[in-house]
């Protein structure tokens, strides 16, 4: 059903424009009582062999809404509300920013593929604490924060941003995510390189140590799909050093392999990071290299390209013990983390493990035998 409406009428409008005002009916549906009991109940995963304790927290299931969705914290119970057990907001900046010019999402839909350059148009740090402190939730679910770098503050001013961001929205997350991936701020990537990291996440944790003296918010950081391999272990074993609490893998990417030749090149040509299924094989692959290199000593997150249930039990597999997705979302609709939560329940039972955490690395760990 959501798919003819896709096809009929977001395939017609512009990729924004479609966004907002799915968001607006989001929004508006969960202010609806009934609705909202009707569809919690309906898509919020249910299944007691999916509980999942990561980072700390209770989760009633592992499978969560990645970041650049909600960017300013406005619809956490409507995601929640679709089955999402846990929402990344953001990514949120120091300071507001409008993001890039439109046009800026461009939709591939003969690859499942999305190709986005929003330059973390956001409300900035100020105003999503705000909105965070005040918020009364009304159904359960892990709230991540994501920050970003503000565009106009220099490279080397990062970390004061950063801190910025972390000194007032700390307290408001279940956890917090340094992302250091996003293809569309200028010179955003290069604070993987370790030398720009460690301090980068060293300032992030004590303003978080300082902000928030009574509760260890576990810190993660997101890395890009574009990192070479050497680079992919240079990250992990700072995260370990550092004692970081996890690893998102991946961000967009700024590569255009696993395109079919049915897309547009005009819009396969767009400037951006593409995400959807022609992601999927180097996230894993990113996931499995994370996996193997630092086992159950981080959290992993894995995210890119999953667009069913299948695609996350492989990350689980790989090592996820936490899986996210985007552009998937958008192809399949309300009916999507549901979907993936019951497959995996499935597939969970007919697999030799007795619980998720069990099956979390059980491919990679069998590899490296
Ligand atoms: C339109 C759009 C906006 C995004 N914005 C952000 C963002 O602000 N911060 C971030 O960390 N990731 C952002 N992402 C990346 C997603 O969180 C995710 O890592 C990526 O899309 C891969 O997952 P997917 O293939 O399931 O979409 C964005 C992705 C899309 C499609």
């Amino acid at each position: 059903m959501y798919r003819l409406f896709f096809h009929l009428v977001f395939k017609r409008m512009d990729a924004e424009r479609a966004h907002h005002l799915a968001f607006r009916w989001i929004r508006l549906a969960v202010r609806i009582p009934v609705l909202r009991t009707f569809l919690a109940a309906a898509l919020a995963p249910r299944h007691k062999e999916l509980r999942t304790e990561a980072l700390g927290l209770r989760m009633h299931g592992p499978f969560g809404l990645a970041a650049g969705f909600d960017k300013n914290a406005v619809a956490v119970d409507g995601m929640a509300m679709l089955g999402f057990d846990h929402v990344e907001i953001g990514t949120v900046t120091g300071e507001p920013q409008p993001g890039n010019p439109k046009k800026r999402l461009f939709r591939l839909v003969a690859d499942r593929a999305l190709i986005n350059r929003m330059g973390f148009n956001n409300d900035g740090s100020a105003i999503v604490a705000e909105r965070l402190r005040t918020r009364v939730p009304v159904l359960r679910t892990v709230v991540g924060v994501n920050i970003g770098k503000t565009k106009v503050v220099p490279e080397a001013e990062a970390a004061a941003d950063y801190v910025k961001s972390t000194e007032r929205l700390a307290r408001h997350a279940d956890y917090l995510v340094v992302n250091v991936s996003s293809p569309n701020t200028p010179g955003l990537r290069n604070l993987q390189a370790t030398e720009a990291l460690r301090p980068l996440l060293g300032a992030v944790r004590e303003a978080a140590d300082r902000a928030v003296p009574e509760r260890r918010v576990p810190l993660l950081v997101k890395i890009a799909p574009d990192l070479a391999d050497e680079d992919v272990d240079a990250v992990a074993d700072l995260a370990v050093e550092l004692g970081l609490d996890g690893i998102i893998a991946t961000n967009t990417t700024i590569a255009r392999e696993g395109l079919g030749l049915a897309s547009d090149p005009a819009l396969t040509a767009e400037t951006g990071g593409l995400s959807g299924a022609p992601l999927k094989e180097r996230s894993l692959a990113v996931l499995r290299r994370l996996y193997a290199r630092v086992g159950d000593r981080l959290t992993l997150i894995g995210v890119g390209g999953v667009e069913n249930a299948e695609d996350a039990w492989q990350r689980i597999l790989a090592g996820a013990t936490l899986v996210q997705g985007y552009s998937a979302f958008i192809y399949q609709g309300p009916c999507y983390a549901r979907a993936v939560h019951k497959g995996l329940a499935a597939r969970l039972a007919a697999s030799p493990y007795a619980t998720l955490a069990e099956a979390v690395g059980a491919d990679t760990r069998k590899a490296a035998r």
